[in-house]
């Protein structure tokens, strides 16, 4: 039998810290749902003492989430500790997650405290927590550059306080496979013994082996694995989840471990997730990248279409990869639209379904065949919006080789029509003024990216700008057959949320890690 692993997901903690991946508090539930789906054993699901917005949304997922187990991450200062149990408490299995750094470059310049220091603070905090509830987990921050002597002093000082996980994070993703094995080796001998400890690994992957470091772990008896989906995290990001998971399913016979996960919500998370942050997952990314499973050499593809097992070590459809032989087009009813949706693993409500459906429908007469792609903009464009300030009413452009593109929008805010013009460097430079002007806004534009959702010259175009304004930066999206549409919705999309984020005041990115 193989034995589990737990698989314990940072997307909305270590993930939300990736630069621009911050998300709203809405945002926030969608995905964690959608990791309810997945089945991990256990969400972050913030940072509760990094700021109010942070804490809010911890308490909704602890409140709403089911079947899986919550995390709040706290410092050992007692405070962050009291903080996160406020926020977690009302979880069906609420975890606290305190962790200190244990390198000697951290004790001297960052943390400005000694060994022993140290020590009673981890002490102090474990049994605090402990206090509590008996779901503890701590973190040796920076364990990889830590004395290892040291380091497996401060792991027992945890254990003998309380902790039932101990986790050795690679925070800086300095480690290598063969080293990060050893270290895991000498805190399951010298450390966990016969505790009933779980031993978790939490890797970065700055030299590119946050996965294989990972992958080590796990072979020397660790057995949760802190992770994201896409990978997404500080810097060059955290261990991919759904690269772990089917490394585990794809190569079982090798490493005799499993987990719950579904894998088929594999691609629907990660296409969601990719939604809300407007974080793009590269092209030749493993498992869920959009080339992963495409054959392009002449030998290749008749190699697959002879049997796929010539080229293919995992079927697109394990990963919830949906075939796209089931296409809906302008004679698709109601029923049909709302299945196709269910299985690209989107939960709606009904007022949100219908407005989804109207919207398929106007591609449809527009279009042949809709493609789950084309599916998938309208419904995160529908879904992902922010509570709307201002409205997207009309807009003309009269653009062409010998003139000044000039733009005129109506928008409409707290039932006002706003209306103006403005001329630009091109058709895209001239809505974004208008829009601008009208609405007195003074929005930085960071970022704009537009895709062909399908093939073919009626596909919808989907656009992706990230605005700054102040401290805050906000993600649009939009999508329609005309691009210029699917531009101007994208703006205002952003403004919308910028205007949300404002409004709660919240902090762009946790500080303290
Ligand atoms: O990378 C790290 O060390 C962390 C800890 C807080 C677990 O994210
Ligand atoms: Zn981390």
């Amino acid at each position: 039998m193989a034995e589990l692993v737990k698989i314990f997901d940072t997307t909305l903690r270590d993930g939300e810290q990736s630069p621009g991946a911050s998300m709203n508090p809405e945002e926030k539930i969608r995905v964690a749902k959608q990791l309810e789906r997945l089945q991990v054993d256990v969400i972050e699901a913030g940072f509760p003492i990094s700021s109010e917005g942070d804490f809010q949304s911890v308490r909704r997922i602890a409140r709403e989430v089911k079947g899986v187990e919550i995390a709040g991450l706290c410092r050992t200062d007692l405070p962050d500790i009291d903080r996160c149990w406020e926020a977690i408490r009302e979880a069906e299995v609420p975890r606290i997650h305190t962790f200190i750094a244990t390198s000697d470059i951290h004790l001297e310049h960052k943390l400005r405290k000694t060994r022993a220091e140290v020590l009673r603070d981890v002490a102090r905090a474990v049994a605090h927590a402990r206090r509590y509830l008996e779901n503890v987990e701590f973190s040796a921050e920076d364990a990889t550059r830590s004395d290892p002597d040291y380091l497996v002093q401060v792991c027992r000082v945890a254990i003998e306080n309380g902790a039932n996980t101990l986790n050795i994070p690679d925070t800086v993703g300095f480690t290598t496979p063969e080293e990060y094995a050893l270290l895991i080796r000498l805190i399951r001998e010298e450390v966990v013994k016969n505790n009933p400890v779980v031993l978790s690994v939490h890797c970065h992957d700055d030299l590119g082996m946050a996965v294989a470091n990972t992958l080590a772990a796990l072979r020397e008896g660790a057995r949760q694995v802190e992770c994201t989906i896409n990978g997404i995290g500080e810097r060059a990001g955290n261990t991919a989840m759904e690269e772990v998971v089917m490394a585990l399913k794809t190569r079982k016979k090798f490493y005799g471990l499993e987990t719950r996960i579904v894998t088929e919500q594999i691609y629907p998370a990660s296409r969601m997730l990719s939604k809300i942050t407007g974080v793009v997952v590269q092209p030749n990314k493993a498992i869920v990248g959009s080339n992963a499973f495409a054959h392009e050499a002449g030998i290749h593809v008749a190699g697959v279409l002879k049997n796929p097992l010539t080229y293919e070590i995992m079927k697109p459809e394990t990963i919830g990869l949906a075939s796209n032989l089931i296409v809906l087009g302008k004679h698709s009813g109601h029923n049909a639209f709302r299945d196709r949706v269910k299985a690209l693993g989107y939960e709606l409500d009904d007022a949100a379904l219908n407005k989804s459906f109207k919207r398929f429908k106007a591609v449809a007469d527009k279009k042949k065949e809709v493609f789950d792609e084309d599916i998938e903009a309208i419904v995160a464009d529908e879904i992902f919006r922010a509570p709307d300030r201002y409205h997207l009413i009309s807009m003309n452009i009269a653009t062409g080789s010998e003139m000044i593109p000039t733009a005129t929008v109506q928008i409409e805010l707290e039932g006002k029509i706003l209306r103006g013009a403005s001329t630009g460097d091109g058709p895209v430079d001239a809505i974004y003024q208008t829009i601008a002007e009208i609405t007195g806004t003074k929005a930085k534009l960071l970022r704009f990216d537009i895709n062909a959702i399908t093939g073919g010259a009626d596909a919808q175009g989907e656009v992706t700008v990230r605005l700054s304004e102040e401290n805050y930066i906000a993600i649009g999206q939009g999508a329609h057959t005309d691009i210029l549409v699917a531009s101007a919705r994208a703006y205002i999309n952003a403004l919308n949320k910028l205007e949300h984020l404002k409004h709660r005041g919240a902090e762009v990115r946790s500080p303290g890690l």
